[in-house]
Order: structure tokens, then sequence, then C-alpha cells
């Protein structure tokens, strides 16, 4: 069984080695190698309930926090299995040969994370992304050296190929020679990422731009909680993207605060308690916004407050948060030891994305979707540290369900033969588009970020999300220019621009307050007319969505 890839972080290389081990062999389509992968920002951690400390922890809590984190929109049964499985993994990993911080003990250390009452977050200083991928990267390599992995960069994901209703292929577009490629497998598993081409600066990498899942969209593939957009509390602007101070750094102990009255105000901890600084990310964001905008306290007049440091042991700042003193010396100037970092919340990850079943099935037979890109594990609000678990986990059982399911479907060849004619016939048609259309795609793009980012904020209401739908609709009119060798860039606006849509449909579609998604019209949470998926499909021309219910499985096809 031959099995295609998009993406090579955490989702993808853990998908790749598991269908590896399986027997299968597997393509890995990316732009970029894995060390360019978004996964390497990973900062603070990986939950896994291992209890190595006494302090009482058991999967079913860790389950129990992940649930109540994302205000009950995840599926239990998805949640369940992954944190259920999450030590035993992490044992895997560490057995592996990945390195993680140890304890006394030589464990893996565990820290304190957010919206957690337990020590549960395994990590590597403030640097776990970049030791997971390049440990997974290790391992992949070995099945490349037998011929199980192929490696293919420098490709970006066009269209994806069906026969009948399964998938057969995807035509791909080579970044480098500039020729359009058909690639046929038994199996796709998408594991691209999230969206943030859909913002003009998030804590993203610039490669997960959401193009494979806006393709996947404008095909027909299901999106689920399009909505739920993680607002990371501490964040700080550069020119290119928005830095991300980990959560780690509260976890060590770190305090936020603004100046209220001449004197240092700690609201988290005056609103929320001893472990305020540390609640779930949805209500410190939500917090700073209230801080900054209602309250009108921001630090020096700024949207902005502190986080202080100041306090913690240099072992601390420079051993444990090492990466995060290195990022605020470079971009700030600033020792965190010494003054306190300016931080403000911004675009971080996106809860929702394809919709897939508890075994990572999407509503297209024959595609599965894991880590970044896909919707299950986290409801309307991820806890940290469940991003890492949730990729290398999801990865990792979206490809044995691919196997699985591949045990009892086999293309004919005349379906084959079909689905590889149509593929040429679309390259043909992509071919013959080069030279056509007007204008530069990145300055659509660029509009259109600019239309979602300003309307889907930490707050949102009815009027801001019409006008986002309306601005959407008018770049609707406007032709990108396909040229030669760049086509992909061209076709990714106008599936953006669909899935942008459907992002602030889903949006206003969701009459309440829940999770990440806060509304200034409809500040209450509504359990009887909203404790479900909001599912978004293009379909005859339009962005349709409908509420459904929470943990729908779909067909193996
Ligand atoms: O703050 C952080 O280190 C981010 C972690 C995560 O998003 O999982």
């Amino acid at each position: 069984m031959h099995i295609l890839i998009i993406g090579c972080g955490l989702a993808g290389l853990s998908a790749a080695i598991t269908a590896a081990k399986a027997g299968c062999t597997a393509s890995v389509l990316a732009p970029l190698p894995p060390e360019r992968s978004e996964s390497v920002l990973a900062a603070g951690g990986i939950n896994a309930a291992l209890n190595t400390k006494g302090q009482d922890d058991s999967w079913q809590q860790h389950f129990r926090d992940t649930m109540k984190a994302g205000a009950d929109l995840a599926d239990e049964a998805a949640v369940r299995n992954l944190t259920e499985h999450a030590p035993a993994l992490i044992r895997e990993l560490a057995a592996a040969g990945i390195v993680f911080s140890r304890d006394k003990e030589g464990n893996p250390d565990l820290r304190y994370f957010g919206g957690q009452r337990k020590m549960r977050t395994v990590y590597a200083k403030a640097g776990i992304g970049k030791q997971l991928v390049s440990g997974l990267t290790a391992i992949a390599r070995r099945y490349e050296a037998e011929g199980k992995i192929q490696l293919l960069l420098h490709r970006k994901f066009l269209r994806f190929i069906p026969a009948g209703e399964r998938f057969a292929g995807a035509v791909v577009e080579n970044t480098v020679s500039g020729t359009l490629e058909y690639l046929s497998a038994d199996a796709l598993i998408v594991g691209s990422g999230g969206m943030s081409g859909l913002f003009p600066k998030t804590t993203g990498s610039c490669v997960s731009s959401g193009s494979v899942s806006a393709s996947l969209f404008a095909s027909g593939i299901e999106m689920g909680n399009l909505e739920m957009i993680q607002y990371h509390p501490t964040t700080f602007e550069t020119p290119q993207k928005r830095m991300l101070i980990s959560e780690a750094a509260r976890g060590e102990g770190g305090r936020l605060f603004t100046i209220r009255n001449g004197q240092r105000w700690y609201f988290m901890e005056e609103w929320y308690g001893k472990n305020g600084n540390l609640m779930p990310r949805d209500i410190v964001s939500q917090s700073i916004y209230k801080v900054c905008h209602d309250m009108k306290l921001g630090l020096d007049g700024k949207n902005q407050v502190g986080l202080d440091l100041s306090f913690l042991s240099d072992d601390i700042v420079h051993g444990k948060l090492k990466e995060i003193a290195d990022i605020t010396q470079t971009y700030l100037g600033l020792d965190p030891k010494k003054e306190v970092i300016p931080v403000y919340p911004g675009v971080h990850y996106f809860m929702g994305g394809i919709l897939t079943d508890r075994n990572h099935r999407t509503s297209i037979p024959g595609i599965y979707a894991a880590g970044g890109c896909a919707c299950i594990y986290h409801g309307a609000n991820r806890l940290g540290g469940n991003s890492t678990l949730g990729a290398v986990f999801g990865g990792r059982t979206a490809a044995e369900t691919a196997f699985a399911d591949g045990q009892c479907h086999h293309l004919s060849e005349n379906a084959g033969h079909a689905a590889e004619e149509s593929a040429r016939a679309l390259m043909r048609d992509l071919q013959g588009k080069a030279g056509t259309g007007k204008e530069r795609p990145g300055q659509i793009l660029s509009d259109i970020q600019n239309a979602v980012s300003q309307h889907l904020g930490i707050v949102r209401s009815a009027d801001g999300l019409e006008t986002g739908e309306t601005l959407l609709a008018q770049i609707g009119d406007r032709k990108p220019y396909f040229s030669a060798g760049h086509i992909a860039d061209a076709l990714a606006v106008q599936d953006l621009r669909l899935l942008g849509s459907a992002m602030l449909s889903s949006a206003l579609f969701r009459r309440e307050s829940r999770g990440s998604h806060a509304r200034t019209d409809f500040p209450q949470r509504d359990d009887v007319n909203f404790k479900a998926t909001c599912a978004a499909k293009f379909q005859n021309g339009r962005v349709c969505i409908q509420k459904e219910e929470i943990g729908r499985t779909f067909d193996a096809g």
C-alpha cells in the first residue's frame, strides 16, 4: 500500500514512520524540509499524565482538563484515546532517543502549563518542537534509506483527484522545475498545519499557510469549528510575525500585570486566584483584551501588559527558559531577568480545521487529517502542550486507520486510469491559465488577511463579521495572475478566500460565546442551541454552515 502524506512536521513524520512500520511505502510531500516545518516552533512542551512527581495525576484528569478547556466541544472518545495513550507515547519517544529535559531521577521532567491542575507537561527547555522534529526526522531517515519513505520536497499540493467518491491521487506543483505532477496513492494523510495564511501576522510559520486545507475545502471536504481561533496571550509583534513567549514562562512562575493607580496590578491573580496566570488561553487573552480595551489600562498607554520573570532564578530564566530569553534579547534587546516583557495576544492556533472522526477519517473516503490542520481534539480552546501530543499521536492514528481501511479497498486498473486521465486534463487546464489574471496574488491575499483578521479578533460581533463577509465577497471579483511555475500561489488565493468566508460565516452562525469565540452581541454560552460542531462545506458554489453532532464518524468508503 502506498500513502501520500502532505507535510513533514510532527503529524506528517509520525504518519510516515507508522506507515513504514506497517509495511507501506509513504511519499511525504512538502515545500520545505522538516527543519523548516511549523512544528519546529513549538516551545513549551507535550502533555502526558506521567505522574512521576507524586502529584496524583492520571490520564482521566488529563482527559477532564482537555474537555473542560475545550468548553465541551471536543470529541470525547477521541480525547479519551489521546490522553490515555499519552504516557506510553512519551516513554516510547524517550526510548527512541528524543531529548527531553530530565528530573533528578532521570525521568522526563514536567512543568505546569495553562488550564491543567497537575504538573503534566514534558519539555525540552523551551524548545520542544526542535527536539521532537529532529528526533522523528532521524527515525524517518532510517526508513528513507530502506526505500520505505520518500521525501518529496519543493512541492505544493494543488488538487486531489477522486475515483468515484474516493481519493485516488494528487496534482502538485514542483516549485523548482515549475512543472505539474500527478502522484497516485491508495490514501492521503494531510498534516499540513494550521491556517496562518489567513492572517497577516501569527506566531506560526509562513510554510503553514492553510492552502492545502483551503484547496480541500474548495473541493468539498467538510471543515469544523472554523470560528475557534486561539489567541495566545503572550506574544509580541515583529515586522514579519508575532513572536511567542511560551506559556512555559508562566508555567515556571511568570506573572502578568499592568499599572493601575500608579501600582502594579496583577489582574489575573485578582480575578482568578493564585493560579490566575495559568488559566486556559482563551480566558487569559480575553482578560488582557479587557484590560487594554475596555478598561484602557494597557501598560505605557499601549495595547500590552507586562510579563514579569525578573524574580525567578537565573537557572530558570537563562536555563529552563533559555529560548525565551534568547528571543527577547534578539527582538526586543531585553533581558527578562532585568526587565519586564511587554506582551499582547496573537493568533497562534486553529482549533478548527478539517473535520475528522476519532480515527482521523475525513468526509472524503481515503483522505485522513492530523495535527494542526485537523479539527478533533481541542474543541473551543486548546490546552498548551496538547498540540504536539495531538500531532504525534494523530499522525500515528491516521496512518493506522489508513492502513486498516486500505486492506479492504483496491482501486481497479480502469478507475486508476480514469483518475490519471482527469489529473492530466486538470494539469492542462491549469497550465493553460498561465498568463491569465490581473493582480499579484500577494496583494489579493493581503486584502483577504486584513478582512479576516479585523473581524475575527479576540472579540467579535455580527456587524463586524458581516462586514468581513462583504469584503471577502467583493475580493471574489478580483483575478489573481497565474504565472507559470507559481500556479499554486494563484490557486491558493482563490481557495483561501473561500476558507476565510467559511471562518467568518461560522463565527456569525455561532450566536453564543464559548471558549475562544467571544461575541459581544451574544455574551453567554448557550448549550441548548450550540453545544455542537459548526460544520462548513462548499457546495453548489456556496459556503454552507450547519450544526452537527460532536463526534461524528466517517465512512471508510
Ligand atoms: O506557549 C507555548 O509554549 C505554546 C505551546 C502550545 O501551543 O502547545
